[in-house]
């Protein structure tokens, strides 16, 4: 789901050339006390050091949480990385995993539909297998199941809680998702091993949904199956972990799940939800960079009717309406959606980071980037820069794109009705209103023209005429999800762990500092029915970057040093965000 920006390297070599970042401003986070001093609290504290952020940097570099401060025994980090035969069982878990093809479609039944769990596997046979997941689950990851309550959300929504001693503690919630995107069977035969065998080749673990998203999910578990296992870990922070089941046909699960929460914990009561999303980091233009996906784009489907009156063809009129819809999406196609960007986009701070940071970035677009938020050609240089290429293109625009259409029976008959799908991701700054605002006046330039009438979501704005008229209807509506906040407790303390991770314990010898900056993400995660339970919401995996993942395609992989380095991650993070007080 990262989205890449087309940048301009000048140079290929990758040097660490930014100097450090000033004094700052530390508070402790947990203790009473708000200090201006320098380094390490001993870890008998329990205190959890933050910088501020540094008023005259766009993108200051988030402070390194240490570890060692908060986790008493690191050997156990060592084996999750280094062990071979921590690897192996690893492997295993994953592979197995693979083995049940949680496959989803967009017309399926939902579980809902059905009064029993046993109508349901009759009218659909296809969810009888995300049961079987979920018993290897439960034999896979004893201690979970032994010590977590599960609740099963309507039917297939696993939401496990790990109960802390501390109510008052937010909770922090890790989400994925279990189903998967089908394998057409054609390209079976195209596949290195079995899709839904799998099969490691030494560095790639293989298999649908291995990298979307069960290495995440298997890893979450594998996590918690560690710290229970140690019996060293007692959390005082609740740790929920909630896994949708249809999030690849967007159904509506990931809301059961939610609804689930909110009842039981009320709005705006979690810490953090960290969700799929981007993974690991990205080395662009001299710098690493981190980037959780902050915000989400939007969505609608504008479906477009037209009705006019039939007739034999022998006699037909200048347009009928499948011409007279034509023209109208030629117009749609004709007239793009505005670019903007402005600071309510994440990706103009992912620029700044990028800006500011590398080394190696063109010193011209760096110097537009720095003010485009205050100095209009610079803005519209910005624009220009994202506008080269589709990737970057689509950040900072809504899009459209004509998708499904139809219309007629007969060759001797005149069409009496034609209809078109146009499908947008909205941009931040757009909304579903305006997105729809721009096609229904082009419905109504339409029908001016000729002489139609317009309906639209069931009201007539247009008077209906004996000629027909349109019927303008929209489905999915989805507004851009709330960006989450940049620069406070939460995102300094994930940020900085992230960097510890990176830095000190996947690649020590290499000395690299890394960015923590946000992103935005032209899709949709399960995360979209979670914005009322907190505005901290990260799309996220602490990976390592796969060459080739092949999301939804064949031979989609991991690269098994990223599926432990999750497990790394989250071993120690759930030890070290236990202590934030919030
Ligand atoms: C683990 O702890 C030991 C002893 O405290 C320390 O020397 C070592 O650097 C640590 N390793 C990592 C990867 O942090
Ligand atoms: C791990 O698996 C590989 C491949 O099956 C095997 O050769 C190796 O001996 C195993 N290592 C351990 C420690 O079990
Ligand atoms: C317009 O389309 C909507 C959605 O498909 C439908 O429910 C409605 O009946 C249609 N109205 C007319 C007058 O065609
Ligand atoms: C990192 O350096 C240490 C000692 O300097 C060495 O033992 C280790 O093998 C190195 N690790 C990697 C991954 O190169
Ligand atoms: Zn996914």
């Amino acid at each position: 789901m990262t989205e890449k920006l087309p940048y301009h390297a000048k140079e290929t070599n990758t040097k660490k050339s930014y100097s450090n970042f000033f004094i700052l401003i530390i508070c402790c986070v947990l203790g009473i006390s708000c200090y201006v001093v320098s380094k390490s609290t001993p870890f008998e504290k329990g205190q959890i050091l933050l910088q501020a952020s540094n008023p005259d940097s766009l993108c200051p570099i988030v402070e390194k949480v240490d570890f060692s401060k908060f986790v008493r025994d690191n050997s156990t980090v060592d084996r999750i990385l280094h062990d071979e035969r921590f690897r192996n069982g690893s492997i295993e878990k994953l592979l197995g995993a693979v083995r049940y093809p949680t496959e989803i479609y967009d017309e399926m039944i939902h579980p809902e539909e059905a009064a029993s769990l046993d109508e349901l596997y009759k009218a659909e046979p296809k969810w009888k297998v995300f049961e079987k997941f979920q018993k290897y689950l439960e034999k896979t990851f004893p201690q979970v199941h032994g010590k977590l309550k599960l609740d099963i959300v309507n039917s297939f929504g696993l939401v496990y809680t790990w109960e802390g001693s501390v109510p008052e503690k937010k909770p922090i919630i890790l989400a994925a998702h279990y189903d998967v995107v089908p394998v057409q069977t054609e390209t079976i035969s195209q596949w290195t091993f079995p899709p839904y065998e799998g099969g490691y080749d030494g560095k790639h673990l293989y298999g649908r949904g291995v990298s979307d998203c069960k290495d995440l999910l298997i890893a979450l578990l594998e996590t918690a199956e560690i710290l229970l296992n140690e019996k060293k870990f007692e959390p005082q922070r609740t740790i929920i972990f909630a896994f949708g089941y249809d999030e690849e046909a967007s159904g509506s699960g990931a809301q059961h799940i939610s609804e689930h929460l909110l009842k039981k914990y009320g709005p705006n009561s979690i810490l953090q939800i960290i969700d799929e999303g981007t993974s690991g980091f990205e080395e662009t233009e001299g710098v690493n960079l981190i980037l959780p996906a902050t915000g989400e784009k939007g969505y609608v489907d504008s479906i477009i009717e037209l009705y006019t009156p039939g007739g034999h063809s022998s006699v037909p009129p200048k347009h009928t309406s499948i011409g007279i819809l034509a023209k109208l999406i030629s117009d749609i196609e004709d007239e793009d959606f505005e670019s903007v960007i402005t600071n309510a986009n994440p990706v103009l701070n992912q620029l700044q980071c990028l800006a500011e940071h590398s080394p190696l970035i063109d010193k011209n677009i760096k110097k537009d980037i720095l003010k485009a938020h205050l100095d209009a050609d610079a803005n519209k240089a910005v624009l220009k820069y994202l506008n080269k290429t589709p990737e970057s293109r689509f950040l900072v625009t809504t899009s459209q794109a004509v998708d499904l259409i139809s219309g007629g029976v007969k060759s001797n008959a005149l069409p009496e009705h034609a209809s078109v799908l146009v499908n947008h991701r909205i941009a931040v700054e757009d909304s579903v209103e305006s997105t729809t605002q721009k096609i229904l006046r082009q419905v109504r330039d339409e029908a001016k023209k000729f002489d139609l009438g317009v309906i639209f979501e069931g009201q007539m704005v247009r008077e209906l005429t004996p000629n027909g008229y349109f019927n303008y209807s929209l489905r999915e509506a989805l507004e851009p999800a709330p960006v989450t906040p940049m620069g406070d407790e939460i995102w300094n303390l994930f940020g900085g762990s992230l960097r510890y991770h990176y830095e000190n314990l996947i690649f020590p010898n290499e000395s690299k500092e890394y960015i923590f900056a946000p992103s935005l993400s032209t899709g949709n995660t399960d995360t979209k029915s979670y914005w009322d339970l907190t505005r901290n919401i990260f799309r996220y995996a602490p990976g390592i970057p796969t060459t080739k993942s092949n999301i939804h395609s064949v031979d989609e992989r991991v690269d098994f040093d990223g599926h432990l380095s999750i497990i790394a991650f989250y071993y120690n993070y759930l030890q070290v965000v236990d202590h934030l007080a919030q």
